[in-house]
């Protein structure tokens, strides 16, 4: 029987999960592939031994020592960052290495320099983990959607955020509280910027549309805006107006130029994306020839994210058997048609809007602040202010009619400046007629 052999550097929660999955789904791999597929190696700087249950695998510190090693078929990267991340992939892929790896930072940044020289080696890069945990979000979009032009991507693609927003809603518990809870609970990582701040969903989205538009596209690229700033009440009124307060990345193909962003956004409670709840992940596509496609499960997890890998290893395994290295390009397009598309800039974009302004409660504050938005041609749809704090301020809120991103920036920088203006506004995006 075929053997293919797997090496691992970096056995956290993802290398772990893998293992696990390896080991637990062995028999069932080989009656699916006709090869046995076995771990080798795991390259670790800080394991002391591996579980009992992987005799045979040989643990190093060294990575160099898998990437070289002329038995192992498949690397897969699971260290994350973007370096010495980067080196170990470039170095694994110059050996003649397949590679697989979960590393959403890397690919969102440095995926042009990976592609470029998976191939010119002829060799395969998975990276079905590094989007939507367990879900097979890479294979649909690459696979199953190869025969639509890809009209929109939406998603809730960060857990921990969903985690968060979905707590504070059911629960009315302030941000801080529940980020502190699920850290707490070893649920969110210790420094939760990635994820709270939409840096993790801006990776994420980079990829997607890299393989959605056959487009070069980096992270940085993306407006992006966490939720740190929400607050119950912010919550409460989404409610009062039929919606969820939602992390969604979205991007909507406008042929010539494709929207990147992610940020805080109200969702109406009809829509699907306002359901998702928890620690879940979903990611929505609307494919010209097959219409709306829905994709929900677990974003993240030891064994969820360990059953993405493994995937990839026997996609892989697959063709090294049939020979078929390459049969499907990593971004599905093939690499001579992947373009520069313009990213659509933010300023022309054009929606609904919630505002949240801290005003003082006096006589004319209402209509100075909604003189000024008229100016700047922005209607409004309805407005509401809840009663006075101890501290003599109101919160007073506004939702809008659809209106330009550049006419709401110049609005509220003038607002800002109002004597009677007495915090930060918050400004939701709603979604809109891309619902
Ligand atoms: N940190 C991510 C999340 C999981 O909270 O969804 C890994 O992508």
């Amino acid at each position: 029987m075929k053997q293919i052999k797997i090496g691992i550097i970096g056995f956290g929660t993802v290398g772990s999960g893998l293992a696990e999955v390896l080991y637990s789904q062995k028999e069932r791999m080989t009656k699916r592939t006709g090869m046995s597929i076995t771990l080798s190696k795991v390259a670790d700087l800080n394991l002391p031994e591996l579980p009992d249950k992987f005799q045979g695998v040989t643990l190093v510190r060294d990575a160099q020592e898998i990437i070289h090693d002329a038995d192992i078929d498949i690397v897969v990267e699971l260290i994350g960052g973007i370096e010495p991340a980067k080196t170990f992939v470039i170095d694994a892929i110059n050996a003649g290495k397949h590679v697989v790896t979960a590393n959403k930072a890397l690919l969102s940044q440095e995926g042009k320099d990976i592609f470029a020289a998976a191939s010119k080696k002829g060799v395969e890069v998975g990276f079905e983990a590094s989007v939507g945990g367990g879900i097979p979000v890479i294979k649909s979009l690459r696979e199953g959607l190869v025969a639509n032009k890809i009209l929109s991507i939406m998603g809730i693609m960060n857990g921990t955020a969903n985690y968060i927003l979905t707590k504070m809603t059911e629960e009315g518990v302030p941000f801080d509280e529940v980020l502190k809870e699920a850290q707490d609970k070893g649920f969110a990582e210790a420094d939760p910027t990635y994820d709270i701040e939409g840096i993790d969903t801006a990776h994420k989205l980079a990829i997607l549309m890299s393989m959605a538009y056959g487009m070069n596209i980096t992270h940085n690229e993306i407006v992006t805006e966490g939720i740190s700033q929400i607050e119950p009440l912010d919550i409460q009124l989404a409610h009062e107006f039929g919606c969820r307060i939602k992390l969604l990345a979205i991007s909507r193909n406008h042929g010539d130029h494709v929207e990147a962003r992610v940020h805080p956004t109200m969702v109406p409670e009809s829509h699907l994306l306002a359901s998702i709840n928890g620690a879940y992940n979903a990611i929505h596509f609307t494919g010209d020839t097959v219409g709306n496609v829905l994709l929900y499960g677990l974003g993240a997890g030891m064994v969820p994210t360990g059953s993405a890998v493994a995937a990839d290893v026997i996609d892989i395994a697959r063709n090294i058997k049939a020979q078929s290295i390459g049969r499907v390009p990593p971004l599905s397009y093939l690499p001579e048609h992947i373009q520069a598309l313009r990213v659509t800039p933010m300023d022309e974009l054009y929606g609904p809007y919630y505002f949240r302004f801290t005003v003082k409660d006096e006589p004319g504050v209402l209509a100075e602040i909604a003189g000024i938005l008229g100016q700047h041609d922005i209607s409004l749809e309805s407005v509401v202010q809840k009663g006075r704090k101890k501290t003599g301020s109101v919160p007073l809120v506004m939702l809008t009619h659809d209106a330009r991103e550049s006419s709401v920036s110049e609005a509220l920088k003038e607002i800002s400046k109002l004597d009677t203006v007495l915090a930060p506004v918050v400004k939701i995006r709603l979604l809109g007629d891309e619902a």
